[in-house]
């Protein structure tokens, strides 16, 4: 039997926060309501997801990584506040040979100058921003779909 293909859901700062967070911009649902949800719909479609939250840039670098060396079908990356100020976390994408879809609950693009820019975008297969939770269910048929 072949391996379940395996899609990392890696989340940065802050996003331990949802539901009580600005609900007005990233809505009332819970990271561990999102998860939920996604775990049902892996299994829907026949993957796996390993879903992570860290406060901590270097725990995403080191969980692309372990994507890398994990030989994951893709990652799904929120990674907050990092999107628009890590340079490591551009260079880990660009280290693995793992498609990385950038998410987003928010359209950065219509809110602060400070958020137009993405290092995260640069380096990612494709990015989806400005559905709130959809967001990542969304990104989740996206990884699905690169499977052949
Ligand atoms: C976010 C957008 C970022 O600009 C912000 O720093 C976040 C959340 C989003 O999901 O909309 O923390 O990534």
């Amino acid at each position: 039997m072949t391996e379940t293909p395996l899609v990392m859901v890696l989340n940065g700062p802050n996003l331990n926060l949802l539901g009580s967070r600005e609900p007005q911009i990233y809505g009332h649902d819970t990271l561990d309501d999102i998860a939920a949800r996604l775990e049902d719909q892996a299994q829907a479609l026949g993957l796996a997801v390993d879903i992570r939250q860290s406060n901590h840039e270097g725990h995403l670098v080191d969980w692309l990584h372990e994507a890398g060396a994990r030989g994951a079908l893709a990652v799904i990356l929120n990674a907050g506040a990092f999107t628009h100020t890590s340079i490591a976390i551009h260079d880990a994408i660009k280290g693995i040979a793992v498609p990385v879809i950038e998410v987003h609950l928010s359209n950065p693009h219509a809110r602060e100058d400070f958020r137009h820019i993405s290092f995260v975008a640069k380096a990612a297969k494709g990015s989806i921003s400005g559905f709130g939770a959809a967001s990542y269910r969304l990104a989740l048929d996206a990884a699905a779909a690169l499977r052949h």
